[in-house]
């Protein structure tokens, strides 16, 4: 499984400007720990794997942009709200581990949660208003819309709302609208060329994210993850993988699934889970699903230039697939 250490080598093109973007984020946070706990001692690493900053810088490098610092904010903005994304889902998802530690919601509680997520997506469009461009604001402001959006419907639904349809738009609108953003808004700074098709790229391979990210819920351990395995089974959640695996069952198989809605898993219950994904076939037509989507992001990006820049947003459309966590 590919390590953080491989992500950093991929990282090496940007790895000074994401320095930046992590001093950013890791200053903003203090802010947010200091409102809450009235102080700021002992604050600990942000963590995450900083996709969306490093692929905003690479995007930007990949159009020909030439000084990379430029977009530093930029790319701090977007981990900002992906950062508050997280805080309001766990809410959502009722999660108490994230990045390894207790999610937000866990360490405060739901209100300060939620409004810690507040908080950061108004910090993010804050450092965003600093490019003086109504389009790039906008652009944030649409994918922060597409995102609620994309939590709005599936609240609530429960096990009848499953269809292909739904688990791709849910990907997309929650997840790859980010992705599609982070990668184009540095378009809107160079009057606009390339900006479709980093956006196709960012929309395809940030489906392909979360269709993974879905997957890995179900066959992954939560320490290896940092936040809780097989909660979309518990939460009821409709993701691909489990909408495949329900479609190859018996209906005693099925029920089985089912019942662990709600229900506290044992590990027998979980090693059930990711042998049945994988020997129904309903783990290998989702991750073609996902290779289908990092395919047609990355055919997208064949009208830009050769660069180290491009090749590395090629390399992380792969990584999206066969990452570990
Ligand atoms: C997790 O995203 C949330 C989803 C969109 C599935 P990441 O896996 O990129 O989370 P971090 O930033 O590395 O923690
Ligand atoms: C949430 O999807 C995606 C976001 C936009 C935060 P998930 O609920 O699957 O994310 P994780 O698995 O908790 O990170
Ligand atoms: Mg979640
Ligand atoms: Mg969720
Ligand atoms: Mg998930």
């Amino acid at each position: 499984m590919p390590s953080t250490t491989q992500l950093s080598e991929l990282y090496r093109p940007v790895e000074d400007e994401l320095s930046l973007v992590r001093e950013e984020i890791a200053n903003l946070w203090t802010d947010v720990i200091r409102l809450v706990n009235g102080k700021s001692d002992g604050v600990q690493p942000v963590g995450g794997k900083l996709l969306r900053p490093a692929m905003c810088l690479l995007s930007a490098g990949a159009i020909g942009a030439k000084n990379l610092n430029r977009y530093v904010s930029m790319a701090s903005a977007m981990e900002l709200l992906h950062m508050a994304a997280l805080a309001h889902d766990d809410v959502i998802d009722e999660a108490s581990l994230r990045r390894g530690k207790l999610s937000l919601n866990a360490m405060w509680d739901n209100h300060a949660a939620v409004l810690g997520g507040d908080y950061l997506v108004a910090r993010g469009i804050g450092v965003l208003s600093s490019y003086d461009s109504c389009d790039v604001i906008a652009n944030a402001v649409d994918c922060i819309r597409q995102m609620a959006e994309g939590e709005l419907t599936d609240f609530g639904r429960g096990l009848n709302g499953y269809s292909l349809e739904g688990c791709l738009n849910l990907a997309r609108s929650k997840t790859a609208s980010l992705f599609a953003v982070s990668c184009s808004t540095p378009c809107v700074l160079r009057g606009g060329a390339y900006r479709d098709d980093m956006h196709t790229f960012g929309l395809n391979v940030g489906t392909a994210f979360q269709i993974v990210d879905d997957i890995l819920d179900l066959v992954q351990n939560e320490d290896i993850l940092g936040k809780p395995s097989c909660g979309d089974l518990i939460a009821g959640k409709r993701t691909l993988p489990i909408l495949y695996l329900r479609d190859r069952l018996d209906d005693v198989d099925r029920n089985r699934i089912d019942s662990m809605r709600g229900a506290t898993l044992t590990d027998a219950d979980r090693a059930w889970v990711a042998t049945m994904l994988d020997t129904t076939g309903a783990l290998q037509q989702a991750i073609d699903v996902a290779r289908e989507y990092s395919n047609n992001g990355c055919n997208a990006l064949e009208c830009l230039p050769s660069s180290h820049y491009k090749s590395t947003l090629l390399a992380l459309a792969e990584f999206v697939l066969v990452r570990g966590s």
